[in-house]
């Protein structure tokens, strides 16, 4: 390719530049001069290339795709992107929580599975992990949380010590903990591994008929695991094995594929079920609730510009559509806050003008000004006005995802009902769930990482953890130390 073959560089305003690797100086050997533009546009804008960070999920990939609908669930909601045979354009980021965005992608770490459906009544947003359940249940521990699994205040090291402290003080972790020291605790890649809302929700239907349900994205592609010496030698070789290989199997046409199944709750079940169906740090058993299939999510289309498609991507649990609202799991109601307050921190407030987070349908919204818009805001700005701006419409969007609450404002745990305990669902999963060789792996893992810098008090306590979640699993793990 010849120099006359090339678009030629101009800066940032479109004006053609006479050099990509000379600044302007006074004569070959003397000083730089400032009013070399093109050059200070190059360092001013290479300071400004980062973003803050996500807090949590600060390291993940993504990829566009579609969910097309083949089951009709329309008993059950009157969403538009769950109707019969509805195709809509999706955006996924997978994601790991602790580690920093250049962190190694397998690290043991739940890994989130946050979608984007661009539907034609706005972006409904699913921001699941790829577990069915949670650490904590009251979002007033969730900062605390991630704290204890990023860093340490004095050396900057993460911190096994801080970690086990956290959650053995914190029993309703012990499900999670327990799931997360398994197998599924590294998936192989992001492709081998389901994604959950973990949370309930609520669907409603075209008569206003109310359920609680909750979401499950199956792999097509089987669930495939690391193990802990598998996943430390890939995290020094390539830190980045789970985002080549979504991106490779994109590029070569082998599609990735999960096909979404719902638990489905009768509203009214939800005051007598056995334990509270709302608490995260739970699932609803199979058995009681069986799965329900809706469609299958392909993701076919790699991002172009992993900044202003995948880091600038903004996900947000409150963006719900008609037919689809929350539930009284306290966590999901305090998430409903922290994820629109983080986009503005990170990327500003005019985060959904980016095309990534622009909905595919019509926005007539009041928002007004504020730094960088670009999109014409024209008049009346207020409401209400009898100058032909937008109005409210009550009968296309009544206020039907809701739910009854009274009582004094306190500050409490859930009410306690017959099944609800933090150890009993853990238990299941290690005598149940895993076979010999799982459980194997699981006190090994566990061995691994208590072995690392753990003290003797929080070590005396996770010892007890262990055997509250299963006796034998403690007691052999008791026997390393
Ligand atoms: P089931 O026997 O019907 O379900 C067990 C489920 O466990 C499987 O369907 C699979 O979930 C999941 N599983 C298999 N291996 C592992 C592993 N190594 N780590 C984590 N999960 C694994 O029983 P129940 O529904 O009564 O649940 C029993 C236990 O299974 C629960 O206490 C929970 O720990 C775990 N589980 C339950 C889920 C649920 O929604 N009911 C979902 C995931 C785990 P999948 O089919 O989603 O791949
Ligand atoms: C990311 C807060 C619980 C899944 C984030 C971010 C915040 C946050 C602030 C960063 C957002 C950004 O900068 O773009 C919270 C709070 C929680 C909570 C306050 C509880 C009270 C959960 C739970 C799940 C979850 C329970 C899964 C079921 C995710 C995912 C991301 C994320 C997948 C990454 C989204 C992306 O890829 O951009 N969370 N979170 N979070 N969270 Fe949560």
């Amino acid at each position: 390719m010849t120099n006359n073959d090339r678009n030629p560089t101009t800066t940032d305003a479109g004006i053609g530049v006479a050099s990509d690797e000379h600044s302007l100086s006074v004569g070959p050997d003397g000083p730089i001069l400032l009013h070399d533009h093109y050059l200070i546009e190059q360092m001013a804008n290479f300071n400004r290339e980062r973003i803050p960070e996500r807090q949590p999920h600060a390291k993940g990939s993504g990829a566009f795709g579609h969910f097309e609908v083949t089951h009709d669930v329309s008993a059950f909601t009157k969403a538009a992107v769950f109707q019969p045979g509805t195709k809509t354009d999706t955006l996924i980021r997978f994601s790991s929580v602790a580690g920093e965005r250049g962190s190694p992608d397998t690290w043991r770490d739940p890994r989130g599975f946050a979608l984007k459906f661009y539907t034609s009544e706005g972006n409904y947003d699913m921001v699941g992990n790829n577990t069915p359940v949670f650490f904590v249940r009251d979002p007033l521990k969730f900062q605390h949380f991630i704290r204890s699994q990023k860093r340490r205040a004095d050396n900057g090291l993460r911190d096994h010590d801080m970690q086990w402290d956290f959650w053995t003080l914190s029993p309703e972790s012990a499900h999670q903990v327990t799931w997360l020291m398994g197998d599924r605790g590294i998936p192989k890649t992001y492709r081998h591994m389901n994604g959950y809302s973990s949370h309930t929700y609520m669907w409603v239907n075209a008569s206003g008929q109310r359920f609680w349900v909750k979401y499950h994205f199956k792999t097509h592609q089987g669930i495939e695991f690391l193990t802990q010496a598998e996943a430390d030698q890939i995290a020094g070789s390539d830190s980045d094995y789970h985002r080549r290989d979504l991106f490779n199997s994109i590029k070569h046409g082998d599609y990735p594929r999960w096909t979404l199944h719902m638990q489905i709750m009768p509203f009214e079940e939800a005051a007598t079920y056995r334990f509270n169906p709302f608490d995260l740090t739970k699932v609803w058993p199979h058995a009681d609730y069986p799965l329900q299939e809706v469609g299958r999510l392909t993701l076919h289309r790699n991002p172009t510009d992993f900044h202003t498609e995948i880091e600038q991507a903004a996900f947000e649990p409150n963006n719900l559509v008609p037919g689809i609202g929350i539930s009284p799991d306290k966590m999901l109601l305090g998430r409903m806050f922290a994820y629109a307050d983080a986009h503005r921190h990170r990327i500003g407030v005019n985060y959904k003008q980016i095309p990534v987070n622009k909905p595919q349908c019509p926005v007539f919204s009041y928002s007004k000004d504020g730094p960088m818009r670009v999109e014409n805001v024209s008049d009346p700005v207020y409401a209400p006005n009898s100058k032909g701006g937008p109005a409210a419409d009550p009968e296309r969007y009544p206020e039907s995802a809701t739910w009854a609450a009274n009582g004094e404002f306190i500050r409490s745990a859930y009410t306690l009902r017959q099944d609800d305990d933090d150890f009993g669902q853990a238990g299941t999963l290690v005598r149940d769930v895993m076979d010999d060789a799982a459980r194997d792996r699981l006190v090994s893992n566990v061995v691994g990482h208590l072995k690392a810098d753990v003290t003797k008090p929080v070590l005396e306590r996770a010892v007890e953890y262990w055997r509250n979640i299963d006796q034998a699993t403690g007691d052999r793990i008791a026997k390393e130390f």
